[in-house]
């Protein structure tokens, strides 16, 4: 990747993934301390920001990936190189289909936004395989 690419990929993985681990570790234990009709205000207010600053990491890591494989990866003979990437990518497309479970404003996904925790907890998990898989890419 040229530097301006890796630069864009990191930044969107930092506000993508920290953004997560804001809302599961910090926001979400914090609300116990409000009312209920705070409590949903205040969460409508931050999914709403919360949305936009997530969509837009999903866009840039999306198109900056492809720049970065079409750049480094596609000379690459099919081996371990490639199939840990194949692993990193459905991973992380894992972590965007259950962020944008949880954050697109449609009502059917009310059940799902019942266990959002859980789904966070998940997709962090994820996103921390998948950046440790970056590093491990790195050395190839
Ligand atoms: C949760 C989503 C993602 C995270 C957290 C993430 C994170 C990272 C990180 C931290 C690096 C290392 C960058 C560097 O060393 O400068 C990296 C590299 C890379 N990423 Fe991602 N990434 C994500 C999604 C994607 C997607 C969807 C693609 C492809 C469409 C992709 C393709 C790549 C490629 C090709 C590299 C270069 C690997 C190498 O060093 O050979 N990434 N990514």
């Amino acid at each position: 990747m040229t530097s301006l690419v890796q630069w864009v990929h990191l930044v969107s993985a930092v506000v993508g993934v920290g953004g997560i681990a804001f809302v599961l570790v910090i926001l979400l234990p914090s609300l116990q301390v409000l009312a209920d009709e705070q409590r949903n205000q205040l969460m409508k207010v931050v999914m709403g920001r919360f949305r936009w600053a997530n969509w837009s990491a999903i866009v840039l890591l999306i198109a900056s990936g492809l720049y970065g494989i079409r750049a480094r990866a596609w000379e690459a003979p099919w081996g371990p190189y490639w199939k840990w990437l194949t692993v990193k990518i459905v991973l992380a497309f894992c972590v965007f289909t259950i962020s944008l479970l949880l954050t697109l404003p449609i009502q059917v996904l009310g059940r799902f936004r019942a266990r959002r925790e859980m789904w966070l907890a998940i997709a962090l998990g994820a996103a921390t395989v998948v950046i440790l898989i970056s590093a491990y890419l790195r050395g190839f």
